[in-house]
């Protein structure tokens, strides 16, 4: 039977980097329609043969170099630690293949514009899209507030906060608390995903100076309670939490934080966007307004699943279905790579300006 509406083409997808994200990507594609578990790539080769027999990936690489060079594979997700997802991304670009990439974009703001240059390079001869992994704007709050906002109920938007907040959760596997390999701590790790998201919901108005600081006050102890694993204090040399102020060229302003490690009562994320007509906020969804001379809360229920035929999905699953739409219809991704790379931008910032004790222009 041929491709058609009913029955769409498959499409061969690889995973770059088998390890704990890359689950979420696997279970997102076997949710997609139309998909195959084509190509598994890590450097480690018992764990990618391990998750390809698992799941049922037709070809294993321990190198993405090899791996892109297949014809048929068509579309990659870059799930390796932050080290690697400049090179990973751009061989997988420059082969053609669309690319979804893991946040952080990069260990940095110039390794994303290197990204991003060699895209610009590329789509116009591939047409292949490229997205980075903020899979937090595909949840169901975050879509409606995205609406709220777009369609002016807040009025003229001018104040922001996005909180990211772990009381004890250091991530004790993989790469996190390595300066060198993950590019920071929570800022560049979950900041990122409070930042992208109060970016995206504010419009992307643009940043002109960043005022930040970080702390390091758990990461040298020893002993530390944290449910997530152990580190060894000696090379982690990473902030345990990060604070920001972010000023646009509107006059507009975004308070960030967030940590791994805080002595705080719980652990919780929040969105917070206030306008000239009203207010919002996530986590629990809330609007706040003024009518007939009174003050009034609107409050916005999550996850109401009556009427919508299925279960809510994760965010993840929510992403790569999005994803392979975008690639099937050769559409815009959600989530812009120039977007990500001025999340990267404004983390750099925040650890200069924390180095310097100055803000800084962006
Ligand atoms: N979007 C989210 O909510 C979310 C959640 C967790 C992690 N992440 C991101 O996903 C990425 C991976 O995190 P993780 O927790 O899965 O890490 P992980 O350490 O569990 O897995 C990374 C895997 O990549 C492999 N790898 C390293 N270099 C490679 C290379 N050059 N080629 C092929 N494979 C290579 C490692 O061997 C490892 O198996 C990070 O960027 C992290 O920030 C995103």
């Amino acid at each position: 039977m041929a491709a058609g509406k009913d029955n769409p083409r498959t499409i061969k997808v690889g995973i770059i980097g088998t390890g704990g994200i890359a689950g979420a990507h696997i279970t997102g594609y076997q949710k997609t329609e139309g998909v195959e578990l084509y190509a598994a790539c890590d450097v480690i080769k018992e764990r990618v043969e391990a998750v390809a027999e698992r799941h049922g990936f037709k070809k294993v690489f321990t190198s993405f170099e090899e791996m892109v060079k297949d014809p048929e594979l068509e579309v990659v997700s870059v799930c390796t630690p932050p080290f690697a997802h400049k090179d990973a991304a751009i061989a997988a670009l420059e082969a053609g293949k669309h690319v979804l990439c893991e946040k952080p974009m990069a260990l940095n703001g110039d390794q994303a514009q290197e990204m991003v240059d060699a895209y610009k390079k590329v789509r116009r001869k591939h047409k292949n899209l490229f997205s980075i992994g903020f899979n937090a704007r595909w949840g169901q709050s975050a879509q409606t507030l995205k609406r709220i906002i777009d369609e002016g109920e807040l009025g003229e938007v001018y104040y922001g906060r996005a909180v990211s907040h772990r009381r004890r959760g250091v991530p004790g596997w993989g790469v996190f608390t390595n300066k060198a390999l993950n590019g920071g701590g929570p800022m560049i790790d979950i900041g990122v995903h409070a930042l992208d998201m109060a970016l995206w919901l504010m419009g992307h108005p643009k940043p002109v100076s960043v005022y930040g600081v970080t702390f390091q006050k758990f990461g040298k102890k020893k002993n530390v309670y944290n449910p997530w694993g152990s580190w060894d204090p000696k090379k982690f040399d990473v902030e345990d939490a990060a604070f920001a102020m972010i000023r646009f060229a509107s006059g507009a302003t975004l308070q960030l934080e967030c940590s791994w490690a805080l002595n705080i009562e719980k652990s919780y994320s929040q969105q917070i966007i206030c306008g000239t007509e009203a207010g919002a906020q996530m986590n629990p969804f809330m609007v706040f307004g003024e009518k007939h001379g009174a003050l009034v809360d609107t409050v916005v229920p999550e996850r109401v699943t009556e009427g919508q035929g299925r279960a809510p999905e994760s965010t993840h699953t929510l992403e790569v279905e999005g994803f392979i739409k975008a690639v099937r219809e050769g559409a815009e991704p959600l989530v812009k790579p120039e977007e990500g790379l001025m999340v990267s931008r404004i983390v750099d910032a925040v650890y200069e300006s924390d180095e310097s004790g100055e803000s800084v222009r962006i």
